[in-house]
């Protein structure tokens, strides 16, 4: 199997990996396919010209290399957008950062962007 020098980047050295403690959404998601989890933690702050958005972003992944690179790079891809731009990330934007994920590893990135969306949507739900 063949990953891009990216995805090795980002496995073996994943960006804004571990726990956050006072966590304003935290996403968590299971893949019933190899029983892989991902979790991301997300930190929202106002900002008086842009609103809402992802101040800070952690992540904890139990999985294969390609879940790792696609929680870094979701993390990557989020910091410091607004929660209805993060709303919009989706597991292709992910996997074109990371330059490819070779075609079998494509249900890996669906992680990814389902538990940033997870995080976003219990934070919203926290707020009523
Ligand atoms: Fe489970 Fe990649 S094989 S997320």
């Amino acid at each position: 199997m063949q990953y891009s020098k990216k995805v090795l980047q980002h496995f073996t050295k994943p960006h804004n990996q571990g726990e956050m403690k006072r966590a304003s959404g935290v996403g968590m998601v299971g893949n019933p396919v190899c029983g892989d989890l991902m979790k991301i933690y997300i930190d929202v702050k106002e900002d008086k010209k842009k609103g809402e958005y992802i101040k800070d972003i952690k992540f904890e992944t139990l999985g294969c290399a390609s879940a790792i690179a696609t929680s870094s790079m979701i993390t990557d891809l989020a910091k410091g957008k607004t929660i209805e731009e993060a709303m919009k990330i989706t597991r292709n934007d992910v996997a074109d950062a990371l330059e490819g994920l070779p075609p079998i590893k494509m249900h890996c990135s669906n992680l990814a962007d389902d538990a940033l969306h997870e995080a976003i949507r219990d934070y919203q739900n926290k707020k009523k």
